[in-house]
């Protein structure tokens, strides 16, 4: 056990996750502990690379496979608080710790009329995580308002702070996922929201339930948790980590050639030359959607969602790798996990 500050810091042993992970499967972390400051994270990263522990930072858990036992130490991100400051009339920037719940934010947020987000209600897990995979939906991305984000450089200890450019935002990606992966841990995002009403209602299963042709951001939250609600299942129900694989990004001349054989299939613009194509809608159509593989299976709504009745990361796995391979097979694209898979051997 190891003071910091006045409260008391433990670094603890053998601790099951399963309070930690949204696939609700119990993984036993080798060392763990809970931070609620900068000065405790210093700490753990201090007793890591004294034992020369891997670390492995996790949030609301809500975007994780945990295939097996993890080695070295876990780190539970529980830094909070909310700091907002005027930068014009009609501007706001918003720094919110790692810790925070990201839904509990977007309500947060419209109650004191800072606008934007309502397009990203419901979606599950930690503020620190949000920029990982640039959380995007109902036609919003998270880099449509990142200001900055504050880390600690592992390597260091150093804390640091990131522009959004730094962050190279993709479609479900950021360099937090690849260049830097494994680089730093999270402390606070800082976006900027405004405070004059900012609606976007233009993504088609939106703007058909919006009953008034002048939305309110009100409207849009409401909407987009009627939408998720009616159609994605609650992990506190039953466990998922949304959607399991990303929309797959293809060269447009594929996708046309896809289009003249599935006329029906959604393709998305996406650059000059790419087209993003519906992952749910390919999935589906290898017969996937509903089918339930044992113990786990494939949501009866949204076919881009594994969901865990009764059994563990290895079998989602499994499951994921059948629904790409028949994915590929029909089709001939290839599907690319969206959640981060822990505990498999290196
Ligand atoms: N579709 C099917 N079958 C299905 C579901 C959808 O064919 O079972 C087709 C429909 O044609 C539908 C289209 O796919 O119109 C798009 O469906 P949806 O609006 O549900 O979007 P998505 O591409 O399946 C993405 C995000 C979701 C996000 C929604 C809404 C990714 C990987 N997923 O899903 O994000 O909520 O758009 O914007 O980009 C998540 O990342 O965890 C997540 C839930």
């Amino acid at each position: 056990m190891i003071e910091a500050g006045s409260s008391e810091f433990t670094i603890q042993k053998s601790i099951d996750l399963k309070p930690f992970n949204s696939l609700a499967i119990s993984v036993i972390a080798q060392h763990f502990c809970g931070v609620e400051n900068i000065t405790q994270l210093k700490m753990a990263l201090s007793f890591a690379k004294t034992n020369n522990l891997k670390i492995t930072p996790i949030g609301g858990g809500s975007n994780l496979v945990l295939a097996g036992d993890i080695d070295g130490l876990v780190i539970h991100i529980d830094l909070k608080g909310v700091f907002a400051e005027a930068i014009s009339k009609t501007q706001v920037d918003i720094k919110f710790a790692a810790g925070e719940n990201w839904h509990a934010m977007v309500g947060y947020c419209l109650e004191n009329q800072w606008y934007g987000l309502e397009n990203l209600a419901l979606i599950p897990g930690n503020m620190g995580a949000a920029p990982i995979q640039n959380i995007g939906a109902y036609g919003v991305e998270l880099c449509d308002f990142l200001q900055s984000v504050e880390v600690i450089n592992l390597a260091t200890a150093e804390v640091e702070t990131l522009s959004a450019r730094d962050c190279q935002f993709g479609y479900r990606t950021s360099v937090f996922k690849q260049s830097a992966k494994d680089r730093y841990i999270i402390l606070s995002v800082t976006l900027r929201l405004s405070t004059v009403a900012q609606v976007n209602s233009e993504y088609p299963s939106l703007k058909a339930i919006l009953q008034s042709s002048e939305p309110t951001p009100k409207d849009i939250y409401q909407s987009v948790c009627k939408i998720r609600r009616d159609k994605l299942p609650d992990p506190a129900q039953i466990p998922n980590v949304g959607s399991f694989f990303k929309n797959p990004i293809i060269a447009s001349e594929i996708a046309d050639a896809l289009a003249v054989d599935y006329p029906e299939l959604p393709i998305y613009p996406h650059t000059e030359s790419t087209s993003k194509v519906s992952a749910a809608w390919l999935i589906e159509h290898c017969g996937f959607k509903g089918y339930r593989k044992g113990n786990v299976g494939v949501h009866h709504n949204q076919a881009l969602v594994l969901v865990n009745y009764q059994g563990n990361g290895e079998d989602i796995l499994v499951l994921a790798d059948e629904i790409m391979s028949k994915v590929f097979q029909k089709f001939s694209v290839r599907l690319e996990l969206e959640p981060r898979v822990y505990g498999v051997p290196d």
